[in-house]
């Protein structure tokens, strides 16, 4: 068995908004293990990037606040140690890469610079001309042409994909144990996402990190994950291997959201045929209705899930797969 590297359990996170306060994150518990990729996948507004910013301890206070539950990273629970010591954490053994790059990246510095200002605050042993080096070096190994050249250059300079490449060589500069990629791909063309999806799989083989792939998007989960959390308004639904969970998804979201998966044309990269998605709306998370939250979306909610029996509650329905539906489909 690979070893364990995060453990969160029961992470409860809440925001205070003018119309009140808000659970984004609901009793989330996964565990993350070595060489392995778990993928959090659901709609937007599902707490996604709120859990990810949890454990890297970012959430916005006020307005947010971790309301409960634990985050246990190598058996030490993150939510006990001082903010000041998330520092040597954040970066350096749990890195995270965003959705849009050119937000991440500041468009004054090169992109040497940038690399080697990773190196600066992880690994101040490190003389000017070695960051320099391991930051050419880095560019290299996530397969930036000429990266003697680049070095120089401005994020601006960059097309999406290389910026993109760029981010995930400052993520990687310190070998983190952990890499969190929220939608890492999603401003990105369809070619250039497969590109960067195999890179982080080769650099995972290569360096043996834990991924946490989140995304909306079901065909990036079949292609890069080993595990699978399902969320859907600030709780998870269902948990399985990626293999149980498309051969036999349980909850109905998540049969929706597999039936939804476009497919495309490899060599033009445009997408075939408009595939059915899943209709209405998710509901506010002002405004949750009794019992299952999925119930005004769901083709087989009965009284059962409107109430009266509370909310269905994430239960093991075989080895290793667990679903919150009082309806789940069969076997
Ligand atoms: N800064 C914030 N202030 C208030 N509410 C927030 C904030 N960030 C997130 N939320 C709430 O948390 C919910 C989940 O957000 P998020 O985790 O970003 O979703 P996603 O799954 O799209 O990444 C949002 O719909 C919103 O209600
Ligand atoms: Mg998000």
């Amino acid at each position: 068995m690979a070893e364990k590297l995060l453990e969160v359990r029961d992470l409860v996170v809440k925001f205070k908004t003018d119309r009140g306060l808000v659970t984004a994150v609901n009793n989330v518990s996964f565990d993350v293990f070595r060489g392995k990729t778990l993928g959090i996948v659901g709609e937007s507004g599902s707490g996604k990037s709120v859990t990810a910013l949890s454990i890297m301890r970012l959430i916005p206070n006020p307005p947010g606040q971790i309301a409960g539950g634990t985050i246990s990273f190598k058996g030490k629970n993150l939510l006990d140690i001082p903010l000041d010591n998330m520092r040597s954490i954040r970066g350096n053994k749990i890195a995270m890469i965003f959705q849009e790059p050119m937000t991440s990246l500041n468009p004054v510095f090169t992109v040497g610079n940038q690399i080697e200002e990773v190196f600066k605050l992880h690994q101040s042993e490190l003389s000017k001309a070695d960051r320099k080096n391991k930051a050419i070096e880095m560019l290299k190994l996530v397969g930036i042409p000429s990266p003697e050249k680049r070095i120089n250059e401005y994020p601006h300079q960059l097309s999406g994909g290389m910026r993109q490449r760029v981010m995930i060589a400052m993520s990687l500069a310190c070998q983190p144990d952990i890499l969190i990629a929220d939608e890492p791909t999603t401003a990105l063309d369809v070619t250039i996402q497969a590109q960067i999806l195999e890179l982080m799989k080769k650099l995972q083989d290569e360096l043996g990190m834990g991924i946490i792939m989140i995304t909306h998007d079901l065909g990036v989960v079949a292609e890069t994950c080993d595990d699978v959390a399902v969320m859907y308004c600030g709780n998870i639904v269902e948990t399985a291997d990626v293999k149980t969970l498309f051969g036999h998804p349980q909850h109905p979201y998540t049969k929706g959201l597999i039936e939804s998966i476009p497919s495309f044309d490899s060599t033009t990269g445009i997408k075939k045929e408009r595939l059915p998605t899943i209709e209405g709306m998710v509901p506010s998370l002002f405004d949750l209705p009794k019992g299952c939250n999925f119930q005004d979306r769901c083709k087989s909610a009965s009284d059962k899930c409107r109430g009266g029996n509370g909310e269905p509650i994430l239960a093991e329905i075989a080895s290793g797969h667990q679903v919150s539906c009082f309806h789940p489909m069969n076997y």
